[in-house]
């Protein structure tokens, strides 16, 4: 299936920083020239980080358009792999996996647990902008179970504590500067 009837005035060069240009292009060489969807990914992965963590349909069009793919083709990895947002997020994505081995061992919890500390559900983000909650699938660290991956660090074997100190962490960065520090002194 092709979709040729996309906005093709959507140029990715314009909508992201030419270093970010530069990092898809080194993706590209990766790949035999004829084999244009490979790069689609890790494309979508570097537009995604210089967008504060979502991806928006103007930006998948401009990818397509990059590669010189279908639209089509840029949206079905967007929307099949959990790692890909489509609604703007938190400064920080808590990804918590809940598939079966994390299940197992108390994923439940982990979301209850950071739902309660955070006052939000699965998938909102709090009223200040720094914190996103996310159900994601198997991230291939199932012997560290439960687990949670956020801002590309992954915490495994969770308890209540490690949460708390996750969160304090993440935190202490949004804090204002204390006036003295303001100061100089
Ligand atoms: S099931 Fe959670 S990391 Fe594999």
């Amino acid at each position: 299936m092709t979709d040729l009837n996309y906005d093709k005035s959507l140029h990715l060069k314009e909508l992201i920083p030419q270093s970010a240009i530069d990092e898809i292009e080194q993706w590209i060489l990766k790949y035999p020239a004829e084999r244009k969807r490979p790069p689609i990914m890790p494309a979508l992965k570097v537009v995604q980080e210089h967008n504060g963590n979502y991806l928006t349909t103007e930006m998948m069009q401009a990818v397509a358009e990059y590669l010189d793919v279908p639209h089509v083709a840029v949206y079905e990895v967007a929307t099949f792999y959990t790692m890909f947002n489509l609604n703007e997020m938190g400064k920080h994505v808590l990804s918590v996996c809940t598939n079966l081995s994390c299940s197992l061992r108390g994923s439940d919890k982990v979301v209850e647990h950071l739902q309660n500390r955070l006052n939000i559900k699965l998938g909102e983000t709090t009223k200040d902008g720094v914190f996103t909650i996310k159900e994601v699938e198997c991230m291939a660290a199932c012997g560290g179970a439960p687990m949670l991956e956020v801002d590309k660090v992954y915490h495994e074997n969770l308890t209540e504590e490690k949460i708390d100190k996750i969160l304090s962490d993440i935190a202490a960065q949004h804090m204002p500067a204390k006036e003295e520090d303001n100061n100089g002194k």
